[in-house]
């Protein structure tokens, strides 16, 4: 149903623009408009969207010289920050029609997923629709438009995701161990998670890797640490950005959240409430799938 919906907006809005003058300057192949779409499950919390916002950073840092935007697919993300703080973010359907109208020709949409999961599928689905109108309705679509694979794709990207985070926190798996949490699904991506696991015990057998949603659970960081003679955990999301998951899920004071259920086993456990975006190493990783996107588009 979503994605009816999703391509349904994307035709109402591509014929709108191909047969409305539009009020933009369309870019054109002499001298094309360049656009960057930055797309995030969103976050309501602040902490959340800073991480968010250090992506999008990055990425104008990078090309200065093209758009760049942000869209959520979240919409109870969306609606709550629209009630809440009157800020209005678009999914991503409709922000890539309002490029189309104001006469974008090439665009990247910049993927900030973890995991190839539900949600990149999704915004797979958006992205191939416009493709799809670029061959049939030229005009209405985009000259170029290509969606970045998200950070953990492929199999290096396991062994680099892994280096990163080992370097990161090298001193406190020294100490202890250190736990990333990430966010899990029901979808086969959540095999990624047992994937970074091996690639994080390549760095350190200290380093674990849990998820809320999927697998490994709780329980079986649990029983792997009860093995070992570790007193203290560091505690921190393997996700995007460090929001309501992080700060309720994770660090918590509910005597569900991991935090509680280590400290019920004895440990001393120390969160780290940092989203992967707040990670310079981490972005240069996401910058590189960017720069993989705009293949011979590159700005
Ligand atoms: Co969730």
């Amino acid at each position: 149903m979503k994605y009816v919906n999703c391509l349904l907006v994307i035709l109402a809005l591509a014929v709108l623009s191909a047969s409305a003058a539009s009020a933009f300057p369309a870019g054109s192949v002499e001298n094309p408009k360049k656009g960057i779409l930055v797309v995030a499950f969103g976050s309501s919390m602040p902490e959340g969207e800073a991480s968010i916002e250090a992506v999008t950073d990055a990425v104008r840092k990078a090309y200065p010289d093209v758009e760049t935007r942000v869209a959520y697919t979240s919409r109870i993300i969306m609606r709550k920050i629209a009630r809440e703080n009157g800020k209005i973010v678009d999914e991503p359907a409709i922000a890539l029609a309002k490029m189309a109208y104001e006469g974008f020709t090439d665009v990247a949409v910049l993927s900030t997923h973890v995991i190839p999961g539900e949600e990149y599928d999704d915004l797979k689905a958006v992205v191939d629709g416009f493709k799809a109108i670029s061959l049939t309705a030229p005009k209405a679509g985009f000259r170029f438009i290509e969606l970045s694979a998200p950070l953990l794709s492929g199999a290096e990207d396991f062994e680099r995701l892994a280096g990163v985070l080992a370097d990161t926190y090298a001193e406190q798996t020294k100490k202890g161990a250190f736990v990333f949490v990430g966010h899990g699904t029901h979808h086969f991506a959540n095999a990624a998670y047992g994937t970074l696991q091996f690639a994080l015990w390549e760095k350190s057998p200290n380093i674990f890797v849990g998820t809320i949603e999927g697998l490994p659970s709780y329980d079986d960081v649990a029983s792997r640490l009860k093995t070992s003679k570790i007193k203290d955990v560091w505690i921190a999301p393997a996700m995007l950005v460090a929001g309501d998951h992080a700060h309720n899920d994770i660090a918590g004071a509910e005597p569900d959240s991991w935090k509680s259920l280590f400290e019920a086993q004895g440990y001393k456990v120390t969160p780290i409430l940092e989203g992967l975006g707040q990670n310079a190493a981490v972005r240069n990783l996401i910058l590189d799938k960017l720069r993989e996107a705009w293949g011979s588009f590159k700005p």
